[in-house]
């Protein structure tokens, strides 16, 4: 049942590996050990353990009641919602928990006007603010009083997005802009900053890199003019919040004036525990050890870890001792991202 929480104990050996579900939730004791075996002197140290994970339980679901019962925001009007763009993503969000509280507290203070997530394709920037947004949406969305998101990224299509002209034209329009056609680029792009930045508007741009430059010299430049007027209005200004996630870093942002008032935030690692859990959800077989083990082995590296998840399924009996056979690459450096390139080519 939902939010039903079941602990398993492994009071004796026996094949618990059979069950399918077990193997997915973390046992106690860890690692395979049992109480009888390896407990039987001091089998508290386990049910401690397990007081302690229920004590854990309940206050997080009593604090989470609290904060629904403190937040009685009034929920802007459907008309002031807009959120159907941004691509699907998996239900589950495995760590993130500082992530999400980076957001939430963002948010809460109101003090910067842009917060971006920067990382490769894969890393789960659009996953984060997926649930962010469930999060914020159980909250009639915090007092925001419009919400508007857009994807950059045009999924499953060869076409590639050259301009922002679709974005600023149906932005322009849905925020009560009176004639989006008229003005140059640059006219359009700081009436839509003022027409956001007026009101505390959640604005959420995904998958930005089409419209980056890719090109050495000013990787991540903001190609497209509106776009780009529009990006430093609200740096300025914002009485909301813009959320960007992009695989490019926006160097326009990389300056003095904007330092407190734009935050940008690499995705690239994740938390061994959280890596643990995206093997298990693969089926990777092996110890909670091992599989912490071989996320470490691979930086933490979120988009490595994906992929080893991938390439461990491949292999019968998902072990995650095969890693070990994964060649090195000695002349690739780790910012070069040896750790995914290990795993794409032993793909
Ligand atoms: N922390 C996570 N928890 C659960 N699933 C994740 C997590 N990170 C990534 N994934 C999974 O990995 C896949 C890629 O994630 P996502 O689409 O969010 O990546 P992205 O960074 O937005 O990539 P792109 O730059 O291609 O848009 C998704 O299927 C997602 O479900
Ligand atoms: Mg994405």
């Amino acid at each position: 049942a939902e939010g039903m929480l079941i602990i398993p104990i492994l009071i004796d050996s026996c094949m618990w590996k059979e069950y399918k579900w077990i193997s997915e939730t973390q046992m106690l004791p860890r690692d395979g050990k049992c109480v009888a075996v390896n407990f039987m002197s001091h089998y508290n140290t386990v049910f401690l353990d397990v007081a302690n994970r229920i004590k854990e339980f309940v206050e997080a679901g009593l604090k989470a009641e609290a904060e629904t019962l403190e937040t009685e925001w009034e929920r802007p009007s459907d008309d002031l919602i807009d959120i159907d763009r941004l691509p699907s993503t998996g239900a589950k969000l495995f760590g993130r928990k500082d992530e999400i509280k980076l957001l939430d507290e963002t948010w809460k203070d109101g003090e910067k006007n842009i917060l971006s997530f920067v990382a490769w394709g894969g890393v789960g920037k659009s996953t984060l603010i997926n649930k962010w947004l469930e999060y914020m949406d159980a909250e009639n969305y915090r007092g925001a009083k419009r919400v508007y998101t857009w994807s950059f990224y045009s999924q499953g299509t060869s076409e590639r997005v050259t301009s922002a002209d679709a974005f600023v034209a149906h932005a322009l329009e849905w925020f009560g802009d009176e004639d989006p056609k008229a003005g140059s680029p640059w006219d359009k792009g700081q009436r839509l900053a003022e027409l956001i930045a007026n009101e505390k508007t959640l604005l959420i741009l995904d998958g930005m890199e089409p419209l980056q430059s890719g090109l050495d010299f000013e990787k991540g430049k903001i190609k497209d003019a509106a776009l780009e007027v529009m990006l430093r209005g609200l740096a300025k200004k914002n009485l909301g919040l813009c959320v960007i996630t992009t695989r490019l870093k926006v160097p326009e942002f990389d300056h003095e004036k904007y330092e407190d008032t734009v935050e940008s935030v690499g995705l690239e690692m994740i938390s061994k525990e959280a890596g643990r859990s995206l093997l298990r959800v693969e089926g990777v077989r092996g110890t909670d050890a091992e599989l912490e083990g071989v996320v470490e082995a691979f930086g933490c590296h979120a988009l490595a870890v994906n992929l080893l998840g991938v390439y461990l399924h491949g292999i019968e009996g998902h072990a995650a001792k095969h890693v070990a056979e994964i060649p090195d690459l000695p002349e690739v450096e780790v910012d070069d991202g040896k750790h995914p390139r290990r795993v794409i080519e032993a793909i």
